[in-house]
């Protein structure tokens, strides 16, 4: 297919490399052609560049790497009418990110409301159909469990119990960390509810470690 991006920035240049090597034909967009024409060359194998509006008249599918509505940046939205866009951006998230709209986690409210005890954010990401299996079986699978909560301590039992029935717990940090994992749930189930599979478990499972081979991350964004 041929393949185009608006915007030629980090996750251009690496999708576009690794679609150009499965043998798609790729063309970087840039608000700068010239820009998007050297990344073309340092990627080679018939890449293509030039402005996101030649992108949007030519591409059978285009990959928006950019945080701006096409219009704030096409001459015009004509060309693109049935066409498939991929939208791969996420928001800004910076570090102390935390809207106001799902920061009342269930667990923070149980510490505020006994402040002596030491509540520990675990296990609201499995369902019950998860221990049907045993502690070994889960173990093999390497399903994992995150876990927040500001007390050492209660982390470290917590850590030991979910070990004991074969979960690997995933230190998430404090306990103001315990809305995230509530959001995960949300995910969760959203999936487990669109097609009835509840055995599956988030976790952070690691890609393939290899040599950058188009080029390493620039300044850009998460
Ligand atoms: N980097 C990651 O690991 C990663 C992973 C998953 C998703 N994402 C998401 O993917 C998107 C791109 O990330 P990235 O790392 O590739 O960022 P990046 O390197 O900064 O590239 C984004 C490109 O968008 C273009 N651009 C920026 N502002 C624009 C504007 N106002 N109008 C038109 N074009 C504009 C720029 O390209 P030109 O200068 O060529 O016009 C820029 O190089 C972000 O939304 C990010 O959250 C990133």
């Amino acid at each position: 297919m041929k393949i185009g991006f608006w915007g030629s920035g980090n996750m251009a240049r690496v999708l576009g490399g690794a679609w150009a090597v499965a043998g798609h034909t790729i063309m970087f967009g840039s608000r700068d052609a010239e820009k998007a024409r050297a990344i073309a060359a340092e990627i080679g194998l018939g890449a293509t560049g030039g402005t996101n509006d030649e992108v949007a008249a030519s591409c059978e599918v285009i990959v928006s790497s950019v945080r701006a509505v096409p219009s704030s940046f096409l001459t015009s939205t004509a060309a693109i009418a049935g066409k498939i866009i991929l939208d791969l951006n996420n928001r800004d998230f910076p570090r102390e990110y935390q809207p106001e709209d799902f920061l009342n986690a269930l667990a923070v409210a149980t510490q505020q409301d006994v402040p002596a005890a030491k509540v520990v954010k675990a296990l609201n990401n499995q369902a019950m159909e998860v221990f049907n299996a045993n502690a070994a079986t889960l173990q093999a699978a390497g399903i994992q469990g995150f876990i927040a909560g500001d007390d050492a301590e209660a982390k470290q039992i917590t850590t030991a119990l979910l070990q004991d029935i074969g979960l690997k717990a995933i230190d998430f940090g404090g306990l103001s960390n315990a809305w995230l994992l509530e959001v995960q749930a949300d995910i969760l189930r959203t999936y487990m509810f669109a097609t009835g599979n509840a055995l599956v478990t988030p976790g952070l499972i690691a890609a393939p470690k290899a040599e950058a081979r188009f080029g390493d991350r620039c300044q850009g964004t998460y």
